[in-house]
C-alpha cells in the first residue's frame, strides 16, 4: 500500500467516535466540577434567602429591600433570632436534631420522622406532618419575646404554599404572613403575594376566646367593632380555593397538630 493511503483520516467513523466520546467526557468533567464546587454557594444563597422570607413575614424587612430602614442587613437582622427545634407532639423544645441543618420538610417524607394525618385532622392538605419542626424567636432587651416565626404550608389549588406566619409576642396576634413558593395562577390565587393583600395580616388575631385557630378569610368584612372583626382577612377574588387553603394552612399550624402545643407553653414565658 503507498504511503499516501495510509494518512490520518479524520472523517473515518472511529475518529469521529473518538472525538465525540472526548468532548461529551470533558464537558462532563466540566459541568460537574462545576456543580460540585457551586453547591456551597448555592446553600449560602439559599438560606440567605430563607432568612430574607423570614425577616419580611415578621415585618422586619421592607419589601423588595434587603435592608431596614436604619441600613441594618439581612445577616445583622437574622442574628436576632435564636432558631430552635420543637417538638409538636409534646410542644417543647428539643435538641433531638440540630436546628441549623435540619430540614422539616424533607422529614415529613419520612415515615420514621413524621406522622400519617387523617383525612379529617389534615385541613391543610400536606398528607404527612414532620414531628419535629423549627421556629424563629426573637427577644427584647428584657428577654421577653418579641416575635415567633413558624414554617407553614399547605394546598392551594395547584400545588402547595410555603411559607411563614410570624406572630408578636403575646402569641395570638399575627405580625406578618408571607409565602415563598407557590403555584397559584398570577392575578387570581397568586395574589397572595401581593403586598396590599399581606398589609390586611398584622394585627389579625389567630385564636377564640377558647383558645381555638379562628382566622377566617371572608368576602365581606364583619363592622369593625364587631367581635368577629379581628380574625377576619379579605378572601381573594376569583380564587376561593386558594383562599380556602391560605385560611386552612393557617389554622392547621396554629392548631392542636401544629404549633398549637407549643405556643401554650410558650405563653409563660412571652412576658420576662
Ligand atoms: C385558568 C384558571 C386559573 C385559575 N386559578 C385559580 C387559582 O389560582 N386559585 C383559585 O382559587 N382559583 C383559580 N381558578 C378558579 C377556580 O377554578 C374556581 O373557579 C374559583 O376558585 C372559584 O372562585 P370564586 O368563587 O371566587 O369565583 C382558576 C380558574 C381558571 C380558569
Amino acid at each position: 500500500m503507498p504511503d499516501s493511503d495510509k494518512t490520518f483520516n479524520k472523517e473515518g467513523l472511529k475518529n469521529v467516535l473518538f472525538v465525540a466520546i472526548s468532548v461529551c467526557l470533558v464537558c462532563s468533567i466540566v459541568v460537574s466540577t462545576a456543580a460540585v464546587m457551586l453547591k456551597p454557594q448555592q446553600r449560602a444563597n439559599q438560606e440567605y434567602d430563607q432568612k430574607q422570607n423570614i425577616l419580611r413575614a415578621a415585618g422586619m424587612l421592607p419589601e423588595g429591600s434587603n435592608v431596614d430602614a436604619e441600613g441594618h442587613t439581612v445577616d445583622e437582622l437574622f442574628s436576632e433570632f435564636e432558631v430552635r427545634a420543637v417538638d409538636l407532639k409534646t410542644g417543647e423544645f428539643t435538641d433531638a436534631v440540630n436546628p441549623d441543618s435540619y430540614d422539616p420538610i424533607a422529614a415529613a417524607k419520612d415515615p420514621a420522622m413524621s406522622t400519617d394525618l387523617t383525612q379529617q385532622q389534615d385541613i391543610a392538605t400536606i398528607g404527612r406532618r414532620e414531628d419535629i419542626s423549627e421556629v424563629y424567636i426573637r427577644r427584647n432587651e428584657q428577654g421577653a419575646i418579641d416575635k415567633v416565626v413558624l414554617p407553614v404550608r399547605g394546598y392551594g389549588l395547584w400545588g402547595t404554599l410555603f411559607g411563614y406566619l410570624a406572630l408578636e409576642g403575646d402569641l395570638r396576634t399575627v405580625a406578618g404572613l408571607g409565602f415563598y413558593q407557590q403555584k397559584e395562577t398570577p392575578g387570581l390565587g397568586g395574589e397572595v403575594d401581593n403586598p396590599m393583600w399581606k398589609a390586611q395580616w398584622p394585627g389579625v388575631s389567630i385564636y377564640d376566646e377558647s383558645g381555638d385557630p379562628a382566622v377566617e378569610l371572608v368576602k365581606s368584612r364583619s363592622p369593625k367593632d364587631s367581635p368577629a372583626a379581628k380574625y377576619e382577612v379579605d378572601a381573594l377574588s376569583g380564587a376561593t380555593l386558594t383562599t380556602k387553603g391560605v385560611e386552612n394552612l393557617v389554622r392547621f399550624w396554629t392548631g392542636e397538630l401544629g404549633f398549637g402545643p407549643f405556643l401554650k407553653n410558650l405563653q409563660g414565658q412571652s412576658t420576662a
